[in-house]
């Protein structure tokens, strides 16, 4: 007899549980309509560092005599078929590729070198002075693994040097890309080699696939295949059993041809000229096969703490163009990820500029205030002040709440009254301090304050 309540009480509680859980739950997305493994949202609260990293590279870039271009994210498949390589993971397992409504085999553009040697020849910037000197930010799309700093769209900011050979120009490119992160208040090493051109290559790879072919029941599956497909990833192999094959293995830059060795001695001393770190890499070969004479990363040493991937890479690509169906030229590039530095930023806690935020907000009481407040859009965005608002709001208490959130300097306020007497009221948020000014003059009025604030 005595439980009894006791049942009850528990239900209760049962029940107020549930109750709470339900207000307090966000609402759901159903899981085949949420984002892709590997994409996301960049949110409102994450804005400012993108348009940080925005806003500082258009600045360094142009002011490094840089023109921006956009090319298209959907591009011909066979583009990067052709430039990235067949046998590179990016074409092999990477790519988000379909045939389109035409029949055409397309894909989301993977990175933009292909594409930016592609607007080159297309649109005849080899007429230009060169070397033409680009630089470009958008997202890219690959089907990896996800994980953190590696996602299935990630944004690239990538400059390339086109139509100049010389040693400098690459040395430039590393300056440069160091020199940004620099600038962002990163420290980064680089990582550096040479793989030489497609004569001294292919007498290099010889040698080393005669030296794997002694060592295969060492090695893993997957150098088994690189083994027949693309030697020179094999000394990318990051495998515990492949380590003490590889440090044996032969060093592409003793069988260097003399051009591509003086170029590669040019290069360095170059760097040492303007004392950037580096760290000769022996091992460092890139993922696409478009990379002639150097190749280069940028490390960060946060991330690197951390054995993560590097912040961005980038190389020379001399046959690219010619490759492509255009006439030799040679070029040199490099590309950051973006998540990757904005990661390496958020860790650091470095100072970030908050966005922008409105100085003016509207406010009315009564249908006829409202409708007189629409017109002070017009007026007030001649002047070039753009105000905030909550129209459908009724009560001055939500819209000064609102106003305080949106953190405005100055709320212009009208009701009833001031209608009728042909007035508005202007409020300093942070004084409290109001003033009834002439409606007709309100535009000019706000812009006078705003230019003492
Ligand atoms: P990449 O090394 O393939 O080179 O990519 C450059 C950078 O993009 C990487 O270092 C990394 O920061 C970022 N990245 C690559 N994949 C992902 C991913 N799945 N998630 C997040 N970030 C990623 C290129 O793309 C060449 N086009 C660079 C270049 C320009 N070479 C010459 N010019």
């Amino acid at each position: 007899m005595a439980r009894k309540p006791k049942i009850k009480k528990a239900k209760e509680v049962k029940k107020a549980k549930k109750t709470k859980a339900l207000i307090s739950k966000k609402p759901v997305v159903q899981k085949e309509l949420q984002t892709l493994r590997g994409m996301k949202d960049i949110l409102p609260g994450e804005q400012k560092y993108w348009f940080f990293l925005q806003r500082k590279a258009e600045k360094f870039f142009i002011g490094s005599g840089f023109s921006k271009i956009d090319v298209p994210i959907l591009e011909a498949k066979n583009l990067f078929v052709r430039a990235v390589g067949t046998h590179t993971d990016i074409v092999e397992k990477e790519m988000f590729s379909f045939v389109d409504l035409g029949g055409e085999e397309v894909c989301l553009r993977p990175e933009a070198t292909a594409s930016i040697a592609r607007a080159y020849i297309q649109h005849g910037m080899i007429n230009l002075p060169q070397p033409v000197k680009l630089y470009y930010y958008g997202p890219m799309f690959r089907h990896e693994r996800p994980q953190a700093g590696r996602l299935r769209q990630f944004w690239q900011l990538g400059f390339e040097i086109l139509g100049d050979g010389h040693p400098a120009v690459d040395a430039e490119t590393i300056i440069l890309a160091f020199n940004f992160c620099k600038e962002l208040g990163l420290n980064t090493s680089v990582s550096i080699n040479s793989i030489g051109c497609s004569s001294c290559r292919s007498k290099y790879t010889a040698e080393l696939i005669d030296y794997y072919q002694t060592k295969k029941k060492l090695i893993c599956d997957s150098c088994k295949k690189r083994l027949t497909k693309n030697p020179l990833r094999l000394l990318d192999c990051k495998e515990e059993k492949c380590q003490s094959v590889k440090e044996e293995a032969p060093q592409i830059v003793d069988w260097l041809c003399e051009e591509c060795k003086s170029h590669f001695v040019k290069v360095l001393e170059y760097l040492d000229e303007i004392g950037i770190p580096y760290n000769l890499n022996p091992y460092l070969v890139r993922g696409l096969d478009y990379y002639t004479r150097t190749v280069f990363e940028i490390i960060s040493e946060e991330r690197e703490e951390e054995k993560q991937d590097s912040l961005g890479g980038g190389g020379r690509y001399d046959d690219l163009i010619k490759f492509l169906g255009g006439r030799p030229t040679p070029a040199c590039g490099f590309a950051f990820g973006a998540e990757r530095i904005l990661q390496v930023i958020k860790k650091k806690n470095l100072p970030i500029p908050e966005l922008e935020k409105p100085m003016v907000f509207l406010a009315q009481l009564g249908e006829a205030a409202r409708r007189k407040i629409l017109t002070l859009f017009e007026e007030l965005r001649k002047e070039g002040i753009y105000p905030a608002s909550n129209l459908s709001k009724d009560g001055l208490k939500p819209q000064l709440e609102f106003a305080n959130k949106l953190g405005v300097k100055f709320v212009l306020l009208l009701g009833q009254k001031e209608v009728t007497d042909g007035t508005a009221i202007i409020k300093d948020m942070e004084s409290g301090a109001q003033e009834v000014v002439n409606f007709k003059k309100a535009a000019f009025e706000i812009k006078k304050k705003l230019a003492n604030v």
